[in-house]
């Protein structure tokens, strides 16, 4: 890995002005105009360097510690972006037998780094990921369990388990994305975990390796992994003492959040935000876990998503029109919620900014919002905007997670193009769809045949 002091080098954010004048809006070094000159919008950008960096913060705040970054696919599962990743050596978080195809054919290797997470894993899946020799099943109730036992019979094989737990721990975020209490779906209550290990400690098909946590996404305060942490080391020392189950690995999960409303380069964006420093988000984050952890002699898994690259990634549009309703403004871009449903699905702030600055152009206060046919479609209410007109182009900020992983073709429209930034290359990483793309799986039935 590269020295740590380099790291100071990688900024939060890799979207930048500069050029003529400070003009003009690059990632790395690569101008942003060019690129959807290029490419044409709605276009996602990432920077390699800032992904990259953001892994190696990991690894610098928990050194000393047997920890292994499994990155969590559902946040950006681009095979490109996989494959930087697994390069660098991480393993993989994955919820679906579709992730877990995506990890075999971006980094075969790591599919023994892989954990399986999710609380409707199908018969189907749990084969494909027993035949892949991935190294966990976070399993997340009895009757998975059963059907893990079953499926490891039949294929005579031995699944390495882990129970996800549910710690009954409150975390402040969005209620969709919060899932450590016990009034969400995910995980065995931790009370009834033990019950759990003793049944698969007996099974011959079944190996109880480890023991994971999840308290949801987008967390900011940290307490709360400390706390589960710490819930799940009285379990763990319970294990092993009245029951004999040694737990060779503990599985902190993702969540750790990032600053949606940091000050953009303009720094008018938000007058309030404080400057976000994500080596200092992740030291403080580490310093909870090592203390949750002391004393426990075995690994460390670590499932960060957002994290790693929300920040490293921007969706870029092109304004269509402009118009007023009443006392509103409207910037409609040809970007809209089913590219980037963040904001419609959970209030998400997303900062935005012009790709040509004009310094003496004057600010308005509009509303982005894409073509399609909802008023959730919006990616900004109310904000406050240096002036766009119909054919400027614009970023939205920290789009790399679960933005593209999220995207639909509702209204029927094609998928963005993905592009990946290193230094001062570029790369093209996913084509954007085409019509025929679309309409590939479909056909038409006219009186009982086929046209
Ligand atoms: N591990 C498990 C078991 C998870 O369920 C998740 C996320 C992660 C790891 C990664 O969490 P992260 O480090 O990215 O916070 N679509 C929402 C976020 C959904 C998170 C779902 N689970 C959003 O756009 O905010």
């Amino acid at each position: 890995m590269s020295p740590v002091n380099r790291l100071q080098e990688v900024p939060t954010r890799p979207f930048h002005y500069a050029g003529a004048r400070d003009r003009d809006l690059l990632c790395d070094r690569v101008s942003l105009a060019r690129l959807v000159r290029e490419y044409g919008t709605p276009l996602y950008v990432y920077s390699a360097t800032n992904i990259l960096g953001r892994v190696q913060l990991f690894a610098e705040a928990f050194a000393g510690m047997r920890a292994t970054v499994c990155y969590s696919v559902k946040a950006n599962s681009n095979l490109s972006i996989l494959r930087l990743l697994a390069a660098s050596g991480t393993g993989f978080d994955i919820v679906s037998g579709g992730e877990l195809e995506r990890v075999r054919q971006a980094a075969k290797s790591s599919l023994r780094r892989v954990v399986f997470s999710g609380v409707g894993k199908t018969a189907a899946e749990i084969d494909a990921a027993l035949a892949a020799r991935i190294l966990v099943f976070n399993v997340e109730s009895p009757a998975e369990l059963d059907l893990l036992e079953q499926r490891a019979r039949h294929l005579r094989k031995r699944a390495p388990v882990a129970m996800r737990v549910n710690p009954d721990v409150f975390a402040a975020t969005h209620p969709y994305i919060s899932t450590g209490m016990t009034t969400h779906k995910f995980g065995v209550a931790i009370g009834d975990a033990t019950a759990l290990y003793q049944r698969a400690a007996k099974s011959p098909y079944l190996v109880p390796t480890g023991v994971s946590v999840h308290i949801g996404s987008q967390i900011r305060v940290t307490e709360p992994f400390g706390q589960a942490l710490q819930r799940v080391m009285e379990m763990v020392r319970e294990l092993q003492s009245l029951h004999g189950i040694r737990i060779q690995h503990i599985d902190a999960g993702g969540g750790l959040g990032i600053s949606y409303d940091d000050p953009a380069p303009t720094g008018k964006d938000r007058k309030d935000a404080q400057a976000f420093d994500p080596m200092a988000a992740v030291r403080g984050y580490a310093q909870h876990i090592r203390t949750a952890l002391a004393g426990f002699d075995g690994d460390l898994l670590l499932e960060p998503g957002r994290f790693i690259i929300a920040q490293a990634g921007a969706l870029l549009a092109q304004v269509l029109y402009t118009k007023r309703n009443g006392s509103k403004t409207f910037v409609v871009t040809d970007a809209a919620m089913n590219d980037l449903i963040r904001p419609a699905l959970y209030q998400a702030y997303h900062s935005i900014l012009p790709l040509r600055r004009q310094r003496n152009r004057p600010s308005a206060v509009v509303d982005v919002v894409g073509p399609v046919c909802e008023t959730g479609d919006f990616f900004a209410r109310d904000r406050e905007l240096p002036a766009l007109g119909a054919g400027d182009f614009l970023a939205i900020l920290d789009a790399g997670a679960y933005g593209m992983s999220l995207s639909s073709n509702y209204n029927s429209r094609p998928r963005a193009a993905e592009v990946l930034v290193e230094g001062n290359r570029h790369r093209l990483i996913r084509r954007r769809e085409t019509m025929r793309d679309l309409l590939a799986g479909e056909r038409i039935f006219l009186n009982g045949g086929t046209e």
